[in-house]
Parts: C-alpha cells; sequence; structure tokens
C-alpha cells in the first residue's frame, strides 16, 4: 500500500515534470540554431567582400619581376629613376630583358603600382 502510494506519486510528478523537460530541451535546440544562423552569416558577408587591397600591378610585378631584383631595387639609396618617364622606359627595358613581352596595359599597371609603392613621382 505503501510503495503504490510512493509510485502513484512518483507518476504524477514525471507527468507533471515531462512537458517541462520537453520545453526546456526544444528552447535549448533552438537557440543552439539560431546561434548556428549567425554564424553561418557572419561566414557569408566575410566572403563576399573582394580582395581590393592588392594592386593589380603588383601581381604582375610578383609573378614576372623578381627574377632577377626583388622591390628592394627600387628604394636603392642610388637608384637611378628620377621621374615618370623614366620609369616607364625601365619597365619597358626590364619587360624586354625579361622577354616577357607583357601588353602595354599590363606594363602600364607595372609603372602605375611601382610609382604608388616606391617612386610617388607626379604624373608629368
Ligand atoms: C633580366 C633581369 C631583370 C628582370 C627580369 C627585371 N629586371 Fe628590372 N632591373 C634589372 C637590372 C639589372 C636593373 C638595374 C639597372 C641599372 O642599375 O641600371 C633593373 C632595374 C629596374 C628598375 C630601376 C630601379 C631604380 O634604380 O630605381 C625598375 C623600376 C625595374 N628594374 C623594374 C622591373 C620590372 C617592372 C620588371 C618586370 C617586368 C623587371 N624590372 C624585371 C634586371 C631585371
Amino acid at each position: 500500500m505503501k510503495v503504490r502510494g510512493l509510485s502513484g506519486l512518483g507518476c504524477l510528478l514525471l507527468t507533471m515534470l515531462l512537458p517541462v523537460l520537453l520545453a526546456g530541451c526544444d528552447g535549448l535546440q533552438q537557440s543552439a540554431r539560431s546561434a548556428q544562423k549567425a554564424e553561418t552569416e557572419t561566414t557569408q558577408s566575410q566572403q563576399a567582400e573582394p580582395d581590393q587591397a592588392v594592386h593589380p600591378g603588383k601581381r604582375l610585378h610578383d609573378a614576372n619581376c623578381i627574377s632577377c631584383h626583388d622591390a628592394a631595387m627600387y628604394s636603392r639609396e642610388d637608384r637611378r629613376i628620377s621621374d615618370f618617364t623614366l620609369l616607364q622606359q625601365q619597365v619597358r627595358r626590364c619587360d624586354a630583358n625579361l622577354g616577357s613581352r607583357l601588353s602595354a596595359e599590363d606594363l602600364q599597371q607595372l609603372t602605375a603600382y611601382l610609382n604608388q609603392a616606391y617612386y610617388h613621382f607626379s604624373k608629368e
């Protein structure tokens, strides 16, 4: 009699607790889901940002121009280039030495990049 009373009470308790437990669990799952969603959104916005920091001339330079000298050439103490026209000529001369035959547009990008990064000449 005593035992049956207890189990009856246990059963009642369980019936009362069950929805609470389930609700609690559901709530947890929901917050986990929204955290996951927020994470996905951040990743997407990071990927959407294009890489605009690299000058197109730098890519050309790093791909073609560092076999004989590195960028230290452009900031050496006795550097020979003293205006924009000379810079254009030197870039063309080096391209000819290299045999890379870059297009006029590529040479222009290269010159613009070197000028922006190292020489800072005003373009006549
Ligand atoms: C075949 C080897 C070689 C390659 C490849 C080469 N260069 Fe040069 N470059 C030289 C040499 C040698 C000098 C030094 C010339 C001098 O002192 O008169 C030089 C000097 C320069 C200078 C002048 C530096 C100064 O004194 O202010 C610039 C600018 C330059 N190079 C740009 C380039 C670019 C851009 C490319 C890629 C298209 C390139 N170079 C590829 C050999 C090369």
